[in-house]
This record gives C-alpha cells, structure tokens and sequence, in this order.
C-alpha cells in the first residue's frame, strides 16, 4: 500500500479498498497460512479511550500474524498521568514497537502524533474524528453481504459525534453507493464532513425518520448515541432511546436486508433482532480479524 499512516478514510482509493478486502478474504480462507509471516514484529498499542473489539482484534491480528503486541496500558497506569505530552508519548514508544495504533479523546490527534513518528501509524478512533480500519471491516461486511454494485445504505443514529459514520460515509462514496442518512435534527452529519461528501462527488439524502427509507435499503448501518462526546448532558437525554429498531421494525425491510452495527450497542437494536436473518453485527465484529491482519500485513511489507 502507498500509506505508511492510516488516519483517514479519505485518503484510501477504490484501489486500496480492495487490496485490503481481497488480501482480507485470502487471510479468513487459510489463517495458517500467515502465521509466521511477521514473527519479529511488535505493535505498541496506545489506547487513550476505552476499546473492546478494536484494541482485542487488533491484538489478535497481530499474534495470529506470528507477532506481539506492547501495551501501554490505561492512561491512568501511564505517564501521561504525569503530563507527558502525546507527542512525547509517540516519540518513545516507536523506539520500541515497528508499528502503532491510536486511539484518543481529542480530534486530529492521529494526524498530529503521525507528523512524530518513522513508523506506521494506525488511528483507531480520534474523537469525533475518524475510525478507517473500522471501515475497512465495515466494507468487508457489506461486501460480502450485499456487494458494492448497486448498493443502498442507511446510516442511522449519531451521525454527528459518530466517528465511524465519518469514515465509512467517505468509503461508500469511493464505491459509489447511495447513502441514506437518518437521525434527529440535532445529530445529522457535521457541515465539514458533508462539504467533504458533497465535493467528492457523494450521492447522499438525509431522513428524520426510519420508515421513509426502510424498504429500499440494502444495509441498515446502526449506531450508537454517543453519550460521552455531548458537552451537554440535557441535550444527550434528549436524544436518547430515539431511533431504536426491533424484529418488527424489519418486517417492513427487503428480506435479505443486511443490519450492521460497530458496536457496543446499547438499546438501539432489541434482542430480538438477532435471532433473525438480517443481523451480522456480530460477524461484522469477526471480521475485524482478518481485515486488520491484511491491513499489518500489508503496511508492514507482506505484499512485497
Ligand atoms: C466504535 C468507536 O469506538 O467509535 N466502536 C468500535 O470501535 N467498534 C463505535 C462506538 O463506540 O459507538
């Protein structure tokens, strides 16, 4: 791949989107295949925020790539307890590790701890920002469900705190899919990212409710109200337990209508949900696996 850095969604062409799913897809066939490729790597994970899925399957792709990982732990465990600076923090632990992933509170802090570093940096999430290896597996998904010709999705819930929506509305455009928004007024896409949609060319519409689109959609993408970026408590209660779907909300739906979600959930997908054949959540969380294998594989020279 031409990125030594993967901070941003923007920055992958339809290209590079299907390197890394085909390299994905060869990865999920045959594991062992690839299970000395990178024995001599280390991955220094630096988490700043709380992470499940992206901080255990980026460790799982490491180790089942034959390397390890070196943890900095929980921010209250580190120095940066003491002060020290992200970039300071950065500095140090590239002279430890062959690659990084970040993961922070503050918006643009993968660009900035980048501009530090020799070695590949991976954002895993800044702020509001961007979350592009959580596309990559996204696209994986909804390649594998409903393919990319032709393809109509709906992107519900946060859409304005939700970092994931950020990065995924930037890919679905590079694979020309028909982007449908829906959320309350109050969280629809920030101007800056729909500026962004506009000039590259994104077909995109925004919808308060669920039910003027439903059955169209080929991919309902549902996300979770982020509870943690409001600056203002009252305004998050406002929001909350809004856009909630159940089996029955689907009945309505095409029948081999694909329901994703990056998880963690909190109530805006019922239980019942996934006992039916439109849930891959779960798979989706599954595939973080192979996609971020290829993705190191790739950044770290497996291709050569
Ligand atoms: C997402 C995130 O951290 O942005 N989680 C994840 O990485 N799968 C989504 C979320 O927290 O709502």
């Amino acid at each position: 791949m031409r990125h030594d850095h993967i901070i941003s969604a923007k920055q992958l062409s339809r290209g590079d989107i299907e390197t890394v799913l085909d390299h994905a897809a060869d990865i999920a066939a045959d594991p062992g295949a690839f299970a000395d490729r990178h024995s001599d790597t280390l991955l220094g994970m630096l988490f700043f925020e709380p992470s499940t899925r992206t901080k255990m399957s980026f460790t799982t792709a490491m180790k089942r790539l034959g390397g390890d990982i070196v943890d900095m732990g929980s921010v209250e465990s580190s120095s940066v307890k003491k002060g020290e600076s992200l970039a300071d923090t950065v500095r140090v632990v590239e002279g430890y590790t062959d690659a990084l992933v970040l993961r922070h509170p503050m918006e643009g802090s993968a660009k900035m701890a980048s501009e530090f570093v020799d070695v590949p940096l991976v954002n895993a999430g800044d702020g509001a920002g961007q979350h592009p290896t959580q596309t990559l597996l996204d696209l994986y998904t909804i390649r594998e469900n409903a393919g990319f010709e032709d393809l109509t999705i709906g992107i519900m819930g946060d859409l304005k705190y939700g970092r994931t929506v950020h990065s995924l509305a930037h890919a679905l455009t590079t694979v020309d899919a028909r982007q449908h928004f829906i959320s309350p007024e109050s969280l629809q896409l920030p101007r800056s990212v729909r500026y962004d949609l506009h000039e590259a060319g994104a077909g995109i519409r925004e919808h308060t409710e669920l039910d003027e689109i439903l059955p169209e959609l080929d991919v309902l993408y549902v996300t979770r109200i982020q509870a943690e970026r409001f600056p203002d408590e009252s305004e998050y209660r406002e929001v909350a337990g809004q856009y909630q779907i159940d089996a029955a909300t689907l009945e309505a739906a095409k029948d081999d209508m694909t329901v994703m979600h990056p998880l963690p959930r909190v109530d805006e997908i019922a239980h019942d949900v996934d006992e039916t054949t439109h849930a891959q959540y779960f798979q989706q969380a599954h595939n973080g696996v192979p996609v971020r294998m290829a993705l190191l594989d790739l950044m770290l020279g497996g291709d050569q």
